[in-house]
């Protein structure tokens, strides 16, 4: 494991005022999301709507990774350049999504294991060669009656152990993505109690497997009652919520937390972000965005009814406000 260039990597994603930009939509949720904005999905619709996102202006100074899925990966900016290739040449780091999905865990009605494991050596090997530098594989735990299962939590961070350790073994920063995912009911404590038993068995799961902390990143969910629960918190109890239960559950080693929108507006995304920056200028990991909806859902919409210049400005602004959030430095009138 080559560990040097696994945490130089890994810090350069996190350096400061810098984010990632979640552009690995599998197929189908892509061609969902350009379908709701009234664009026929095809390989060409998907590539000339991120190659125009890629080509933002300056873009590097809020982005320093990019997650791309497999099929992006093999495309080509408009001018013929290779996407990786361009995206290195601009500064910005080209990741790759390498789970194939979650899948129903047997067993477990309503809950899944997200699977990717069988060849994942061979890909990871073939992504390094096409330039990529970091991965992703994102678990999903759903809350709900009786769930999650200890047998979702304990297979799930299983998986995202042997993931991470066969990523850094081909020179890829693993991010870990355990997801606790927003919907249903439960108060932002059952979220807490659920995100830290995720934590914990994913971090026990990757010390017993060897993985080189220093060299991964952690993309969770923030500590948020879910979207159909009448008891909603305030920005600032999120943020504090999830510092404490990153602080108790996340080792200190890991050199950053790049967070997931998950379906937060694009506006609290960014909120929650910075107070937790303002709350806590030192913590011990940086604390930084991969945030897919909220820094494209504005972009997209434009994409259909503007230019591509105006769907680059609506990006370039989200890319700007998490930006500051970084540093604690956003502030609502700059919306
Ligand atoms: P969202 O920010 O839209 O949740 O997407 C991030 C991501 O990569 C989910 O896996």
């Amino acid at each position: 494991m080559d560990t040097a260039l696994l945490e130089m990597n890994a810090k350069k994603i996190v350096s400061p005022g810098r984010g990632i930009l979640a552009a690995d939509e599998s197929t189908g949720t892509m061609s969902n999301r350009l379908e709701g904005v009234g664009i026929e999905s095809s390989a060409e619709a998907r590539r000339a709507y991120r190659a125009n996102l890629f080509a933002t202006p300056n873009c590097k100074s809020a982005i320093s990774g990019v997650i791309l899925f497999d099929e992006t990966m093999r495309q080509t900016m408009d001018d013929g350049t290779p996407i990786p290739e361009y995206l290195a040449s601009v500064d910005i780091m080209p990741g790759i999504k390498v789970d194939t999905g979650a899948k129903q865990l047997a067993n477990f009605t309503g809950e899944k294991i997200t699977e990717g494991l069988d060849g994942l050596r061979e890909r990871c090997s073939e992504y390094f060669a096409m330039g990529a530098r970091f991965a992703k594989w994102r678990a999903v735990i759903a809350i709900g009656d009786g769930l999650p299962s200890n047998a979702c939590i304990s297979t799930n961070a299983h998986a995202l152990a042997r993931y991470a350790a066969i990523c850094q073994e081909q020179g890829l920063v693993p991010i870990i993505e355990p997801e606790v995912l927003m919907d249903g009911s439960h108060d932002a404590a059952r979220c807490y109690e659920v995100t830290a038993q995720i934590l914990s068995e994913t971090f026990a799961a990757c010390e017993k497997q060897g993985v080189h902390i220093p060299g991964a990143l952690l993309k969770p969910n923030m500590i948020i009652a879910g979207k159909g629960c009448d008891q909603q918190i305030s920005r600032e109890d999120v943020a504090r919520m999830t510092l404490d239960c990153l602080k108790e559950n996340v080792p200190s080693e890991l050199p950053g937390i790049v967070f997931l929108s998950g379906g937060q507006s694009d506006e609290d995304a960014t909120a929650h972000l910075n107070i937790m920056n303002e709350m806590d200028p030192n913590p011990p990991w940086q604390l930084s965005y991969s945030y897919g909806r909220a820094l494209q859902a504005a972009a997209l919409k434009v994409w259909a009814s503007g230019t591509p210049e105006e769907s680059q400005e609506a990006f370039s602004h989200r890319a700007k406000m998490n930006s500051l959030a970084r540093s604690g430095d956003w502030s609502i009138t700059l919306e």
